[in-house]
């Protein structure tokens, strides 16, 4: 069967990856989280103290920077690793997220994350999620899917995801992080987040993972 390059992008926390994973599952295509990569590229400088203000120190520290990702051997779901190590989950920690839309800005971080992006995309039958993925990444994708939620919503599912890991962490936090993330994700120069001219617009407020599924699902078939 044809296989087709999908890019879902949208918001902080609209569901993106929820929706990327059911496709990828049912299509038995890749899935690609294409954040793990600014978040683990963010971690990198945070443990090796790299001041991504100052361009010389991050051309030198992208150099060490080997990114991958491979398949959990139970969930078979992709996990990112960074030169070698597992950070899937340490990426997704609050301190990540309060720095990660900063280094996303960064144009030779950028064009480093696009060329790696690109070249999981040669073989097609991937699903990648973003926020610049069917506008930079993939312009040609054959499926591009904007994703949209209530922020009131939104705010909510990220605070019971961080809560379950994190009981101190409050409301307020997790409502003022993705409303700076989304800030300056929309404003920055390089590729921000926008939708594409041929994206269609799936607004997931008021509906279940399976109903957004088959959405998505019908859109593919017509597609194909
Ligand atoms: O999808 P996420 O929340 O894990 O993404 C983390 C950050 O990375 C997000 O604030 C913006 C940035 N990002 C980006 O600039 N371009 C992408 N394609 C994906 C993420």
């Amino acid at each position: 069967m044809k296989k087709i390059i999908i890019t879902i992008d949208g918001w902080s926390s609209c569901g993106k990856s929820t929706l990327a994973k059911q496709l990828a599952m049912a299509l038995q295509y890749v899935y690609i989280d294409s954040g793990a990569m600014y978040r683990a590229i963010t971690l990198y400088f945070l443990r090796n103290m790299v001041d991504w203000t100052k361009e010389k120190q991050v051309h030198e520290a992208l150099k060490n920077i080997e990114l991958d990702f491979r398949p959990n051997e139970k969930s078979m779901e992709t996990e990112i690793y960074l030169n070698g190590e597992n950070v899937e989950y340490v990426i997704r920690d609050l301190i990540i997220a309060e720095k990660v839309s900063d280094v996303a800005t960064i144009k030779a971080v950028r064009t480093f994350a696009v060329i790696q992006q690109r070249k999981m995309g040669e073989k097609k039958g991937i699903v990648m999620d973003g926020r610049d993925i069917g506008t930079v990444v993939f312009p040609k994708a054959e499926l591009k899917i904007f994703m949209t939620a209530d922020n009131a919503v939104r705010v909510e599912r990220r605070f019971r995801e961080l809560y379950s890991k994190n009981p101190n962490i409050t409301i307020e936090e997790v409502k003022n992080n993705l409303e700076m993330r989304d800030y300056i994700d929309s404003h920055r120069e390089v590729s921000p987040l926008k939708k594409a001219e041929d994206a269609v617009v799936l607004d997931n407020s008021n509906i279940t993972p399976e109903q957004q599924l088959q959405i998505a699902l019908d859109l593919v078939k017509q597609k194909l």
